[in-house]
């Protein structure tokens, strides 16, 4: 698995400092607000589980399952709900999108448009690893952690055919693995 990357992009010290930074912007932003955390299957587990621990004010967790890619590294651009929110309390909600990585932008896209027909109270972005190159939809994050360049990352939650989610750190793939 290791072997498979061809450098390292945001290691675990960076990583955390990026989640520490995040969660105490939006825990000062969302003071007086009634937050909830969607985030976005699978990619987003890993940083959703970090981020809300740095979040130092109440708040509920949701999740959401879409699925845009298929097996490949390119978007297919249709997008689909795999799983919906359990709660339908959005209704008045804060809503954070939490997300791991923002690419053509095609996911948020449908994902704001989607919950904004369910009249949250707002409605906002919260993206580990921002992609601007790659971008085709008109969305932009509230909050990112991090820019990258354009190369196909895994780990940290991030997959490639379902593999290396459990990698520690962000990593480029070698283009070997995927050609
Ligand atoms: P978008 O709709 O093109 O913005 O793609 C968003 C989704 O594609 C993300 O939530 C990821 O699951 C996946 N994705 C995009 N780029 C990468 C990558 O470099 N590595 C792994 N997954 C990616
Ligand atoms: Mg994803």
């Amino acid at each position: 698995m290791f072997n498979d990357i061809e450098r390292v992009l945001v290691s675990e010290e960076e990583l955390s400092e990026i989640v520490k930074k995040l969660g105490a912007q939006i825990t000062e932003d969302y003071k007086d607000k009634n937050l909830v955390l969607v985030s976005v299957l699978k990619g987003s587990v890993v940083f959703m589980a970090d981020l809300m621990r740095e979040i130092k004010i109440p708040c509920t967790i949701d999740f959401m399952s879409v699925s845009s890619y298929g097996s490949g590294t390119k978007t297919s651009g249709v997008v689909k709900i795999i799983k919906d929110l359990d709660t339908d309390v959005v209704n008045g909600a804060d809503l954070l999108i939490v997300e791991d990585i923002l690419d053509s932008g095609v996911t948020l896209e449908y994902l704001i448009k989607v919950l904004s027909a369910r009249n949250p109270k707002s409605i906002k972005i919260c993206t580990l690893l921002d992609k601007p190159e790659r971008r085709k939809a008109d969305v932009k994050a509230d909050y990112a952690g991090t820019q990258i360049p354009d190369a196909f990352v895994v780990g940290y939650g991030l997959d490639f055919n379902e593999k290396y989610r459990n990698l520690p750190y962000i990593g480029a793939l070698k283009p070997a693995v995927y050609e």
